[in-house]
């Protein structure tokens, strides 16, 4: 449906990140598709150690609906300090980017009017302005970006750490944040990281919109609190949400999928940390025991990238673990499974997860409650959210960041979200309406597709205001 000018031409520019390219890809997809704009998507390279394009970026290219230019690595080592935080090397990384950016901008036909970057992105907001484009944040969940817009207030008005804090953070209008649960920038005010984090707060309220992964009904708060309170500057804010990796014909023919299609409805519990999450090998061996005392079927994942040098994931399971959960589960070794598949697959029940974004959004669209395993970013905050407002999952009294969650809390977590008592059964009931209000979000004439077509039309009319300049 053509809702703009064929013309309108706008660029996104995603990080290197890999959640937030699949994200972004798809908030372009969506720009194209259902608003007839013309896209070109910049993915900046992560270093010169990563050759070639990855397997998302060349599935997006065949696809052929966005415009897709792999920006080349940048030298950032006089920059940062080499294992310096995510935060802290990404955002460096983009800061970098900008001198390439703005010379391939400047090479674009059509004009583009409007630039879309995410979290580690806001740098070159700078070189939108330089070029009189609209300029949008993307980011994941609305509490985090309130507490980023804010931030500047709140480093005057906390003393101390605010992880040392006894009361919780206040954000007017908003959730409280337990210390414990800020973002990870935000864990030691005497670093670095703390100082790029306030400059991306003071960048962000640059833009011209801010725009999150989510639909109306799953943060009415803190959306309500960003739109009237004017601490947090007064920025149009967009919940454009859920974008998400669709399931692909190529997934689904994955072996564990036959294997799902022989278990009972909502009688697996899906258990996977992320491209990067990691854990210990104690860790490990308390969930294996939680899983066998739950005596619940699961797939269980654990990733290669978990792997120490030269040992096998597999030594840290407990004695016997595998041959006596072997009617009961699957223990999957791969950097790599088909996730939505597995999670809209009729036999999932539930979803132990690190809580990345990109994963609860497949969960609540797949109708799955969830258990929440914060490890970094901003996910404990998501966590807060989906356990203690939303009531869609639990989660485990310590943080899994602070030490080590024992077997028996394991087994009753798993057990709370997948036995048919009453506290699953409302959690089910829950998300299931979480699902169905997401879905109409998502369609023609949804709160998300209006808001992304009211974003389409001010890029369309940006186009004039341009050629008056
Ligand atoms: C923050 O970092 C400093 C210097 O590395 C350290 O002395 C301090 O204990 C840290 N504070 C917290 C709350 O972790």
């Amino acid at each position: 449906m053509a809702t703009s000018n064929p013309q309108t031409h706008v660029v996104i520019v995603s990080s290197p990140q890999v959640g937030h390219i699949v994200c972004n890809l798809e908030l372009g997809n969506r720009l194209v598709v259902d608003h007839n704009v013309h896209v070109t998507f910049f993915v900046v390279a992560e270093s010169k150690a990563s050759t070639g394009e990855s397997e998302t970026i060349q599935s997006a290219r065949a696809q052929k609906l966005l415009n897709i230019i792999e920006l080349p690595p940048v030298d950032i080592s006089s920059k940062v300090e080499p294992n310096s935080p995510i935060f802290t090397t990404l955002t460096t990384i983009m800061r970098e980017t900008n001198p390439l950016l703005r010379s391939a901008i400047s090479a674009l036909k059509p004009r583009p009017t409007a630039l879309f970057v995410d979290i580690f992105g806001t740098a070159a907001l700078e070189v939108a302005e330089e070029f009189h484009m609209l300029k949008y944040v993307f980011v994941t969940t609305a509490l985090p970006l309130a507490l980023a817009v804010y931030i500047n207030i709140l480093d005057k008005e906390v003393e101390g750490e605010y992880v040392d804090q006894k009361e919780p953070l206040r954000l007017p209008g908003c959730m409280p944040v337990r210390p414990d649960d800020v973002v990870d920038p935000l864990m030691n005010r005497t670093k670095h990281e703390y100082r790029v984090f306030l400059q991306v707060g003071l960048e962000i309220r640059r833009s011209d919109g801010l725009m999150v992964n989510m639909w109306e009904d799953l943060d009415t708060k803190t959306l309500k609190a960003m739109r009237e309170e004017e601490c947090y500057g007064s920025l149009p804010v967009y919940a454009v949400g859920p974008l998400f990796r669709p399931v692909e014909q190529s997934d689904l023919k994955s072996g564990l999928l036959d294997w799902l299609d022989e278990q009972p409805v909502e009688s697996v519990i899906y258990v996977s940390f992320g491209v990067t999450g990691k854990l210990s090998a104690q860790q490990i061996t308390e969930l294996a025991w939680g899983l066998e005392l739950s005596q619940q079927r699961f797939m269980l994942v654990l990733r290669s990238n978990n792997k120490d040098k030269g040992i096998n994931l597999l030594d840290y399971l407990p004695d016997g673990f595998l041959e006596r959960t072997h009617n009961l589960g699957q223990v999957v070794t791969a950097d790599w499974v088909p996730q939505s598949a597995i999670l809209s697959h009729g036999s999932v029940g539930g979803f132990l997860s690190h809580f990345g974004w990109n994963s609860v959004v497949e969960s609540i669209i797949s109708g799955v409650p969830m258990i929440a395993w914060p490890l970094y970013a901003e996910h404990k905050m998501n966590a807060a959210l989906l356990a203690e407002e939303l009531r869609v999952a639990v989660r485990p009294k310590i943080a899994p960041t602070k030490g080590v969650v024992g077997r028996e809390e394991i087994e009753m977590m798993i057990r709370k979200v997948m036995e048919d008592h009453e506290e699953g059964k409302a959690m089910r009931a829950r998300i299931k309406e979480l699902k169905n209000s997401g879905e109409k979000a998502w369609a023609k004439g949804g709160s998300s597709f209006n808001a992304l077509s009211q974003i389409a039309k001010q890029c369309e009319m940006n186009l004039q205001s341009q050629e008056g300049k």
